[in-house]
Formats: structure tokens, sequence, C-alpha cells
């Protein structure tokens, strides 16, 4: 089995990882938002293999994740807002999209052909194992595309298996929702994908608001974002008001949706109401509400303040028509 557990022996992980990774060939690692498949960001064959392995039918520009912002002063410019927001918030689920060096050795297959560049520094094994590789690492969630995100490494290996050299297994991711993506455009920070660090936050650190997009017309600076892109097998309603006997629940806050005593299962993402919970339970949920109807998975309303604002985009993505 291609799967080590970080706990037992981290060095012997972190060196293992650094092989495989300069022959080219693929790692799914754990970050504290989910899982990704990781590659050489400037190793355009190996990129590739991204794509290749989650079946992703466009060349989607990806995140290149760094172990600090030294690293990534090598390879991207910062002004002076988005340098802020890095030193708040790095380490942590925030992506910055900013503008890539002339002459930087960033693969184009990672940018996809872009001058910006979707930057972060992820907290733990993974900023670790970047530091002593010394490159970055391209990393899309470690899925097949349009499935959902893995938050174990238990996932990964159910959906992607043999087709990753190496599994590093660090439990289970501890956000649970991929990160917040921010461009600075024309002046002012705009918030391109919600996600574990709020907007609010944000919003709050820097004295400003974010500028949102509206509308459902597709992202096209972030393709990633179609709207069906989180798809389960089973029709999703979010917002539920009522189940039918043999759906899927998913519960928040203990609150019942009317009708799901006869559900086939009954999860609660936080009986408590906490959204941090809820966020880090989102994904696993889905898929074992998924696996356990063929009929529809209904899903109780959520605020959307806070993490909820991520949680709701992801659960609408979910719901949306398949292509
Ligand atoms: O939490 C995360 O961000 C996870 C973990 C593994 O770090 N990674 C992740 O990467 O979600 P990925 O590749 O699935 O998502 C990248 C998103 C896509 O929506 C993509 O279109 C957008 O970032 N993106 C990448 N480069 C961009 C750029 N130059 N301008 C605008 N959007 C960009
Ligand atoms: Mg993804």
């Amino acid at each position: 089995m291609n799967v080590l557990i970080i706990g037992d022996n981290k060095i012997l992980a972190m060196d293992r990882a650094c092989a495989v990774l300069s022959t080219g060939q693929l790692i799914a690692l754990p970050t504290e938002t989910v899982y990704g498949l990781a590659a050489d960001a400037t190793n355009g064959e190996a990129v590739a293999r991204i794509f290749e392995v989650k079946g992703r039918p466009r060349f989607n520009p990806l995140i290149c994740h760094m172990s600090s912002i030294e690293m990534a002063r090598r390879y991207v410019h910062f002004d002076e807002m988005t340098l802020r927001l890095a030193e708040i918030f790095w380490p942590g689920p925030l992506t910055l999209v900013l503008p890539l060096k002339p002459d930087s050795p960033i693969h184009p297959l990672t940018s996809a052909g872009l001058e910006t560049l979707a930057v972060r520094v992820p907290t733990g094994f993974a900023r670790e194992l970047i530091a002593r590789y010394d490159h970055p690492l391209a990393a899309p969630s470690a899925n097949t595309s349009g499935k959902v995100s893995p938050t174990t490494a238990a996932h990964v290996a159910a959906d992607l298996g043999e087709k990753v050299q190496l599994i590093l297994d660090g439990g289970p991711a501890s956000i649970g929702l991929e990160s917040t993506i921010v461009k600075m455009t024309d002046g002012s920070l705009e918030l391109l994908r919600p996600g574990g660090l709020t907007s609010e936050d944000i919003e709050q650190a820097m004295g400003v608001t974010l500028r949102r997009r509206t509308g459902t017309a597709p992202i096209i600076e972030a393709p990633g974002m179609l709207r069906s892109h989180y798809a389960p097998s089973a029709p999703l309603q979010m917002n539920a008001q009522f189940a039918e006997p043999g759906d899927a629940v998913i519960r928040f806050a203990g609150q019942e949706v009317p009708g799901d005593t006869q559900a086939a299962i009954i999860l609660d993402l936080s009986p408590a109401g906490n959204l941090r919970e809820a966020a880090a339970n989102l994904f696993d949920y889905i898929k074992c509400a998924d696996a356990a109807t063929d009929r529809h998975i209904r899903v109780a309303p959520i605020a959307p303040t806070g993490l909820g604002e991520a949680i709701n985009d992801r659960l609408e993505r979910a719901a949306a028509p398949r292509p």
C-alpha cells in the first residue's frame, strides 16, 4: 500500500515525499484545508500528471504552495495590501493571486499561462515539507474532478488509490474547506472564492470591504469554480424544509428536517451549531450521505455568516444541476 502515516516517522515521510517529488511523481498530502494532490510546480510533466490523475477536463490554474513569504517572493510580486494579508494570515487557509515575476521558473501549466499565480502557505507538515524540498508545490484537492474534496487520507485512497505514488496520512483536515482566494484588482481586494478563512476576518484585519462577484456566471479567472464542481451522485437539496423516507438528511445545530424520522441516515454537521466543526465535517458527511441513499440528500438551512458563507457556497455547487 502506498500510504504512510506521518506520525509514525515524520522524517521518513519527508524523505520519501521529497524522493517521489524529485522524480516528477505525485504525492497526496494533508493540509489544514483539504488533502492536496501535489507535484513540483516547476516540472511541467509532473504538473500534467495532476490533470491526468484528476481527470480534469481543462487545464485550470493551480494553487502554488510555498513555505514562507520569503520563498513566495522569489516567484511573485506583493504590494502593500497583499503583503500585509500574507503577514497576518500565513501560514493558513488564504490564497493570494499575485503577479508572477518575469522569468519565474514556475511551469506555465501550473498558472495556465496566466500572468498571475495563486499562492498560499499551508500550516504543518505540508509547509515543513516544502521548506525541505525547496520548490513550490502545485496542489489542487486530491480527488477525481467533480467529486467532493478529500479531508482524510482514506478518502484519497478510496478515490485515487494506486494512481498516486505516495499518500501521506496526517489525520483529518482541521478546517475541511478549501482556502479563501483573494486577488488585488484595480487597487481593491476581491474575493474570488469564499473558503476556510472568513471574509469577515479579512475585512476586520484590513479595515476594508471585499469586493464580491455577483450572479451565477462562471468566474473566468477561477475556472475551478464551476457550479457543479462538488456534485454527489444523489441530488442534493439545501435549505431543506422536508425529507422523504429513504432520504439522507444532514442536520445542523440539532435542527430536525421535518419528516426525517424515516431517513436512511441522519447526520448533524455540528449538533452544537459550531460553524467550524460543520466546515470540518461537510465533505465527509456529503460522501456518507451519498453512500447511504439512492434518493435525495436533504441539508438543513445554515446561516450564511462567517464560515457559513463558504459552507453554503459548497452546498450550492453540490446542489447545482449536472453538466
Ligand atoms: O485549500 C486549498 O486551496 C486546496 C489545498 C490543497 O491547498 N487547494 C485547492 O486548489 O483548492 P485548486 O487547484 O483545486 O483550486 C484552485 C482555484 C481554482 O478555482 C482556480 O481556478 C483558482 O484557484 N486559481 C488558480 N490560479 C488562479 C489565478 N491566477 N487567478 C485566479 N484564480 C486562480
Ligand atoms: Mg478541488
